[in-house]
């Protein structure tokens, strides 16, 4: 059997592997593909594809109803990756409440200021924002990502709502119990200072955050997007922070749409992308593709 990796993604996920299996460069002659987040919809794959394993969360880049009809088993490895991404959010939030990055690149641009600490004293004022300690964050969807995300902010003072029309028990629990769980989400448009989306890409919550939720939200909300950037009518929310009604959208997922509007703060999603998230995913993903190939058990597809 041979094993391509497509997109190389942890040195350690090949060493689970014995000698028995070859890995190859050979796309096209895979009998199972591990892929990180390369699209997966227009490329060729053998007829013999047994299974491909995405290490990350999210199976959007893989043509997932094309290939079940092909019996081609798919698996993901949800959680792998979640401290990574909650980490950024968290980042994110300060970053979304003060004007960190406006201050930095300030200090960059007046390099060449002799007298930059007076100066700067004079320009601080410029950059003042807000503690996120007290205020409210609402997060929708409670997974492995948004429950962690809840967790966080409830030890850093936050007054924390969760949403998630589909939350287990299992889920549930593992909630700080200072999480407001909350069944409309009109609730958490309306009452939030901060709201972070943490919600699988499916057709129903393609663009669940479209102009009316927008418009429902508090005057100097501050928007985060780490799950997928297609979930936010992105247009209708920069139009908020144009009219002064959205203070700042902070999103790990670069695009022409955002990149470089006023307001926006924008990673090239790099929620996953960490030494220890990267290795979490490859091992996860690596050892599904063993037990299914070894024992014929199709975990997390
Ligand atoms: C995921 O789906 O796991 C995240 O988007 C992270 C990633 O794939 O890089």
């Amino acid at each position: 059997m041979k094993i391509n990796c497509l997109n190389p993604i942890a040195k350690c996920g090949t060493d689970l592997f014995t000698n028995d299996y070859q890995i190859t460069e050979e796309f096209n002659e895979a009998d199972v593909v591990l892929v990180r987040s390369a699209a997966m919809h227009d490329l060729t794959v053998s007829d013999k594809l047994l299974a491909v394993a995405r290490a990350g969360a999210g199976v959007n880049n893989i043509p997932i109803d094309a290939y079940a009809e092909k019996g081609i088993v798919v698996f993901n490895t949800p959680g792998a990756n979640a401290n990574g991404v909650k980490e950024l959010v968290l980042a994110g939030l300060l970053l979304g409440s003060r004007d960190i990055i406006g201050g930095a690149n300030w200090v960059t641009e007046s390099k060449d200021d002799a007298d930059i600490a007076k100066t700067a004293e004079k320009k601080k004022k410029a950059f003042a924002g807000n503690e996120i300690q007290g205020k409210k964050l609402g997060v929708i969807g409670l997974g492995a990502i948004g429950a962690l995300v809840a967790n966080a902010a409830v030890s850093l003072g936050m007054e924390v709502y969760g949403y998630d029309p589909y939350v287990s028990v299992d889920a549930a629990w593992k909630l700080s119990r200072s999480v407001k769980h909350i069944t409309n989400v009109n609730d958490i448009y309306t009452n939030c200072d901060f709201i972070t989306v943490h919600v699988p890409l499916l057709d129903s919550t393609k663009g669940m955050i479209n102009a009316d939720a927008i418009s429902r939200m508090k005057d100097g909300v501050v928007v985060l997007n780490f799950a997928r950037d297609i979930l936010i009518d992105e247009k209708a929310l920069l139009d908020a922070i144009d009219e002064g009604h959205v203070k700042r959208y902070v999103t790990d997922f670069a695009n022409p749409t955002v990149a470089g509007h006023k307001g926006v703060i924008c990673t090239p999603h790099l929620g996953a992308s960490t030494e220890e998230s990267e290795d979490n995913c490859a091992i996860m993903a690596v050892k599904e593709i063993r037990d299914f190939i070894e024992n014929g058990n199709v975990v997390n597809s």
